[in-house]
């Protein structure tokens, strides 16, 4: 399968250079340049050990029209081209609604119209691809399905426009003759399971990264949340096996697909006392729990930033307490109904070691919601 993606330089893109091999699926990176650098040299220092998506490179930006490819260039293209992924992402919660809707919705749609373009140019089918979020569930709880969302008006901005490009693409797949759609709504993203490098981006990093300025170490949650994280490595893999299924039987309907922990995502109540015992007499094992409503955390999540500035980072970390704190569990039966291989399980262990950067234990605690798996340094 030959992929046209978008946003390889991320979280999720490294995640998938580093666990998809070169046979199994090309990649045609779509970056865009910087003042200093072209996309080939951006791609070059970001993944030395494989020189071909240097050159293989397309510049582009997704908030253009065709993600600014010119009609050449998509009919260049459009002969082996077997999909359109889409990666890039406004991934800065506190970025305003202008900047967050201009990637996360239009350059969504930029995306399928540029899908649809190829399949004019090409004359056979196409599949397109966005990656969403979980996020975009709002302030939903309990059993959440691979299904269109509902407007919530607990959304923050960033979880407006996740939904608002679903919505977006959802009514244009509507329309006949329209490129076969998937949705993948990704889960919280951790750094690789075998290196544990990451781009720290997402609530237990920003947790990570803030224990130190708790007042008191004091965390307010609700009760029962649930952390729903996977390695990016292993999530990559699960969205190409879940792409590569519907390449071989391409949908008639548009997909919905949860690649997240899912069921196995541990609450947050198993995270903080796992984290105890493996961090003891260091600081993140000092956190105590201050237990308030989930209510409370929705309402503080949106309304304080609006009456009090915030710096970027503390802005931030206040919204990832939310994904720290609905009760609720990401179906994954149609992910389940797509790729052969068991789903992955999120190992508590592997969740803390990687966020927190704690070194491995000569012996393993042992904990009891959870099988903790060694974590692979
Ligand atoms: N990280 C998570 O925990 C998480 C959780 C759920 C869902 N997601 C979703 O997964 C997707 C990937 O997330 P991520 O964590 O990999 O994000 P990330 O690390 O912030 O990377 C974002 C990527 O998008 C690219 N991009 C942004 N604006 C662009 C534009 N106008 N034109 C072309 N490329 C552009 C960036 O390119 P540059 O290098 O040029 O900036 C970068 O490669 C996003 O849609 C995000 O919403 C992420």
């Amino acid at each position: 399968m030959k992929l046209l993606v978008s946003g390889l330089t991320g979280q999720l893109g490294s995640g998938l250079v580093e666990a998809v091999p070169s046979e199994l699926v090309e990649l045609v990176p779509l970056v865009r340049p910087l003042a200093s650098r072209d996309g080939a040299a951006r791609l070059r220092a970001a993944f030395p050990t494989s020189p071909e998506l240097a050159a293989r490179v397309i510049e582009g930006d997704v908030t253009r029209p065709h993600w600014g490819l010119d009609a050449a260039t998509i009919r260049q293209l459009a002969i082996g081209i077997d999909g359109v992924l889409n990666l890039a992402g406004e991934t800065n919660w506190a970025a305003g609604r202008r900047e967050l809707d201009a990637t996360n919705v239009r350059g969504a749609v930029n995306g399928y119209e540029l899908t649809r373009a190829l399949e004019a140019a090409s004359g056979a089918r196409k599949l397109y691809c966005h990656v969403s979020s979980i996020h975009a569930a709002g302030g939903m709880t309990g059993r959440v399905p691979e299904t269109p969302f509902e407007a919530d008006e607990r959304r923050t901005p960033y979880e407006l426009s996740k939904w608002l490009g679903e919505v977006a693409l959802l009514g244009r797949a509507e329309r006949q003759d329209a490129p076969s759609l998937c949705i993948a709504r990704v889960g919280g993203l951790l750094g690789s399971s075998a290196t544990g490098v990451t781009r720290r981006r997402n609530s237990l990093y920003m947790l990570a990264d803030r224990v130190d300025g708790l007042p008191f170490g004091i965390l307010p949650i609700s009760r029962s949340g649930r952390v729903d994280m996977l390695p990016r490595d292993v999530a990559a893999r699960l969205l190409i096996d879940a792409l590569l299924a519907l390449h071989a039987t391409p949908p008639e309907a548009p997909q919905i697909i949860h690649v997240c922990a899912g069921e196995s995502a541990p609450t947050t109540d198993a995270v903080l006392r796992a984290l105890a015992s493996l961090d003891e007499g260091h600081r993140a094992g000092r956190l105590r729990a201050l237990r308030v409503p989930t209510r409370g955390i929705v309402m503080a999540t949106q309304q304080l930033p609006r009456y009090q500035h915030l710096a970027r980072t503390w802005h931030n970390a206040l919204i990832g307490l939310r994904y720290l704190t609905f009760e609720r569990t990401f179906e994954r039966s149609r992910l389940a109904a797509l790729v052969s291989e068991t789903l992955p399980v999120a190992t508590i262990e592997q969740l803390i070691r990687l966020a927190f950067e704690l070194p491995a234990p000569r012996v393993l605690p042992t904990h009891d919601d959870l099988s903790l798996a060694r974590f692979a340094r």
